[in-house]
Order: C-alpha cells, then structure tokens, then sequence
C-alpha cells in the first residue's frame, strides 16, 4: 500500500502504546568536549539516560509499545532475553512489576557471583530466570518456557531481544516525531544522528522515522557494541520491512542505505577499549556526563574518530544519542 506520509503518520499515531514515563528527554549541547578532542562537530546530546530516573535508557521507549501490544494479547506473563546483565531484561521485568504482570528472563551466560547493577535489582524484584549456556538458546528457550506456560492455561507473551521487532521499534520512530518538535524548538537541524546499536531496534526506528518526518538525508550511524554489520543490519530491516507495509510509506529501506560500523567494539561486548575509556573520562571530566562501558562509550569512541578521519566536519551539527545503559557501570 502506497500513500502520503500524512496518511502514513496518521497510521502510526493510532498504533497503540502504553505511557511508561516523560520521553521528552532534553537535547543539551557540549560545547568544551572540543577542548580535549579539537576536531568535534558541534556536538548535541540527546538525553535518554534522564527518561525516568538514572537507571532508565532507549528500552523503555520500544517497551510502551510492545507492552501495549502484550496489553492487547491479554498477556499476563511476559517473557524476554539478554545477556546477564542485559539493561533490557532487567528494565523489561520492572516495566512488568510496574504493570503487574509475571516476568520470566531467560538471560545467556552464568548466574553472576557479585549480585551488582541490573543483576541485583532482578534480584530484588524476585523475577524468575532461566540461565543458559550460549545466546543461540536464548529464543528457544523463550519458546519453550511459552509454551509450558499455556498448557497450564496462563497467556505468556515473548518480547524478543532488544524489543527490536516491528512493534518495539515503534518506540524510536517515536522518538524521531519528538526530536523532529524540538528541532523545530531550537530552530535548526541536525546533520547526523551517532548511537550505539546491538540489536538493531534503535536503528530500526529511526531509520523508518527520519523517512517518516520527512528527514530522510540526515544519516543515522548505529556503533556495534558486538555483532558484526550483517547481523544487525538483518535484524533491522527484518523490523523495518513490516513496519513500512503496516503504515503504508513509500520509502523502502535497503541494507546499503544503513550505516551500521563494528570498527569500535575492540576486543568485545563490554570491553573498554583504549579510545571508549579515554572519551568516557573525557565526557565526565569535562561535560559532566555519564557514559556506560558496553554501549556509549563504544559510540562516543567513534564520534570522536569519525571527527578526526572528517566524516563529521567541525561546522556539522551532530546529534549524539544517549541511550543510558548507567547500570553497567556497577558490575
Ligand atoms: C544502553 C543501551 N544502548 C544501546 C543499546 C542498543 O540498542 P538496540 O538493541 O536497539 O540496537 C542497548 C541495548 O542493547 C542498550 O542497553
């Protein structure tokens, strides 16, 4: 179905969500970062890391819709996965307390010795968790555990990894919608969008929402915090593909038009690298501002190189997107 993006927008306004905190988070400027790194653009912030509290990060905006959608199914046992530490998991099990619902993580890796950040707060809320041994189980495992769960007559809903599928990506063309009012606010325009990507939801959405709202040549550059460009540039357009159908855009999105880059990931998911630790004492030395080991920091590592190679030259207006993850820090 071919339409006009009014008509399209329409569409996705009347797709459901749940209100799960204030989105409207600031944009701010960081104006002396310049001082350490000299060749930065003029560098924004947009400041996922304040939706809600400190703990909170980009999960919660593709969950006001996937919840929404377990909502509809009458769900009332939510089922997701991650790593042990996985921001999502833990945010996605606290949205589920928040809403009553049951929770079941089914989370890759050891039960972790020191019960510190997400862990510990899983803990605290008491959802159940599977362990398993490698990322692969993680999606039939979930299957598995659904399963079960309705031969004993309960309605369980599996929110896959990230969120990242065409409901919770709704949550980043959201977002676009809200970045779109408050350029229009400060009353200019960005020329890039750098954030950190992993599953490729964030991306998704912001991929569909620039073509959206009519930004359709500022690039978004999504920093692999570990999976290799092909992988997360599949998962992407297998979210972006349905979207599109379901609110009729004309605007097709290719793996080509996606500039998603690994070159910052190092040595692996959640290892600082010599850049990622450096710019992360530099944003808090000279900003103010927190960066997470696993996935900011690797982002941030890459704007300044891309600063440096002249990808982004000193006069563009870039806009960095925070997407919290301030739990990792403790682990
Ligand atoms: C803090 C943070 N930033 C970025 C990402 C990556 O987002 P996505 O999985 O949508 O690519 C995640 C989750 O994986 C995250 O927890």
């Amino acid at each position: 179905m071919i339409s006009n993006n009014s008509e399209a927008i329409e569409r996705f306004k009347s797709i459901e969500k749940i209100s799960l905190s204030n989105l409207q988070t600031p944009i701010e400027t960081c104006d002396r970062l310049d001082k350490v790194y000299p060749n930065l653009p003029n560098l924004y912030i947009k400041r996922d890391d304040f939706i809600g509290s400190l703990v909170w990060g980009n999960k919660l905006r593709k969950l006001e819709y996937s919840m929404a959608d377990a909502r509809a199914h009458n769900a009332d046992t939510i089922i997701t996965c991650g790593g042990v530490h996985s921001n999502h998991a833990r945010i996605t099990g606290q949205v589920s307390r928040r809403l009553g619902l049951d929770c079941i993580l089914v989370q890759s890796g050891e039960k972790p010795e020191k019960m510190v950040g997400n862990p510990r707060i899983n803990e605290l809320m008491g959802v159940s968790i599977e362990y398993v041994d490698s990322r692969d189980e993680r999606q039939p495992t979930m299957e598995k555990i659904a399963d079960e769960l309705k031969d004993e007559g309960k309605q369980p809903y599996i929110i896959p990894l990230g969120a990242s599928n065409e409901i919770g990506s709704w949550g980043f063309v959201n977002a676009v919608d809200e970045l779109q009012a408050q350029q229009q606010e400060i009353g200019m325009q960005f020329d890039a969008i750098i954030h950190a990507c992993s599953s490729g939801g964030t991306t998704a959405g912001l991929e569909v929402g620039k073509r959206l709202f009519g930004l359709h040549d500022m690039p978004v550059y999504g920093i692999s915090a570990d999976d290799p460009p092909e992988k997360i540039k599949e998962s992407i357009l297998s979210a972006t593909q349905p979207m599109i159908e379901r609110i009729g855009l004309d605007a097709p999105i290719t793996a080509e038009e996606l500039n998603i880059d690994d070159s910052y990931v190092g040595e692996g998911y959640g290892i600082p690298t010599e850049l990622s630790a450096n710019v992360t004492k530099a944003f808090l030395d000279v900003e103010g501002i927190t960066l997470d080991p696993v996935y900011t920091a690797k982002a941030a590592a890459a704007l300044v190189d891309y600063s440096r190679k002249g990808i982004f030259e000193p006069t563009d207006n870039v806009l960095f997107w925070h997407t919290g993850g301030l739990l990792n820090l403790f682990k």
